[in-house]
C-alpha cells in the first residue's frame, strides 16, 4: 500500500549543506552529511517517483535512478530548487542552507598583517540574510494545493516538550505542510547513520516519532506522511 501514492510523481529534495563563500580558499558551512536527504531520496526512487535530488556540496554517491543537480550556496540551491519546483508534487526541504552569507566576496585570499604595531589585528566579515527558501515556496504555491510543501527543522535540544513547542511554532511561521524535526549536537544527527524524528503536520495536534532508526527508515517514515496528504 506505501508504494502506490508516489508511483510516477515527481519529487524535489534538498540535501546536504551550502557554502557561502568567504575568499577563494574559505567559505561559512555547516556539519550536515546530506544522508537524510539522500536517504529519501533513495527511499522515493524505490516507491516510483521521479526524483530531483539538489545536492549541496555531494559527497555521497549518486543513488541509481536518481537525478541529482550539485549546486553550492544558498542561492544557488534557491535557484536549482525553484526551477524543479515548477512541475513537481512534491518538495522537500532536507537542505541545512546558510541563514547568512558573506556581504563582500574577495577575490584574493584575505592575509594576516605582518604588522608589529598591531600582531592581533583580524578582519570583520559582515554578513548579510540569505532568502528562507522554503518560505518561498510556500508564498509561490498560494492557495494552490501542490506541491506538497515539507520542512526540516534541527533543534538543539533542550527537553522534547520545549522542542515540540518550539517546532509548532515553526510549523505555523513557515506555512508547510509537514515540519520533520530532529534533535541535533555535536554527536547527534550530523554525519550519523541513525536518526530520530518527530514528523508534525500542519493543523493536526498529532505527532509522529520515527526512530531511533536508520536514515532510510526515517525516510521511510516521512514519505508515509507525505503520502497519507498526496
Ligand atoms: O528556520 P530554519 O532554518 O530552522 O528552517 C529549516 C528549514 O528551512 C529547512 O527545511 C531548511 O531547508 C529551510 N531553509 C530554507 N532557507 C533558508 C534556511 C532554511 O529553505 N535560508
Amino acid at each position: 500500500a506505501t508504494t502506490s501514492q508516489l508511483e510516477g510523481r515527481r519529487v524535489v529534495i534538498s540535501a546536504g549543506g551550502t557554502r557561502e563563500p568567504i575568499d577563494p580558499v574559505r567559505f561559512l558551512g555547516n556539519r550536515s552529511s546530506g544522508k537524510q536527504g539522500y536517504a529519501l531520496a533513495v527511499v522515493a526512487a524505490r516507491r516510483g517517483a521521479t526524483v530531483t535530488l539538489v545536492a549541496a556540496n555531494p559527497s555521497l554517491p549518486t543513488p541509481s535512478g536518481v537525478t541529482v543537480v550539485p549546486v553550492s550556496t544558498a542561492l544557488e540551491l534557491q535557484s536549482a530548487v525553484e526551477r524543479a519546483a515548477k512541475d513537481a508534487d512534491v518538495v522537500v526541504m532536507a537542505a541545512a542552507v546558510a541563514d547568512f552569507r558573506p556581504a563582500q566576496y574577495a577575490d584574493a585570499k584575505i592575509k594576516k598583517t605582518h604588522d608589529p604595531d598591531q600582531p592581533d589585528a583580524a578582519p570583520t566579515i559582515q554578513l548579510v540574510r540569505n532568502p528562507d527558501i522554503l518560505a518561498g515556496l510556500v508564498e509561490a504555491r498560494g492557495e494552490e494545493a501542490s506541491p506538497v510543501i515539507v520542512g526540516f527543522a534541527a533543534e538543539t535540544g533542550d527537553d522534547r516538550g520545549g522542542v515540540l513547542e518550539h517546532a509548532r511554532d515553526k510549523l505555523a511561521r513557515k506555512g508547510c505542510d509537514l515540519l520533520v524535526v530532529n534533535e541535533v549536537g555535536l554527536d547527534k544527527t550530523f554525519g550519523q547513520d541513525e536518526n530520530t524524528v518527530h514528523i508534525l503536520r500542519l493543523g493536526s495536534s498529532h505527532v509522529t516519532e520515527a526512530g531511533p532508526a536508520s536514515k532510510e527508515l526515517v525516510a521511510a517514515a516521512v514519505w508515509d506522511a507525505v503520502q497519507e496528504i498526496l
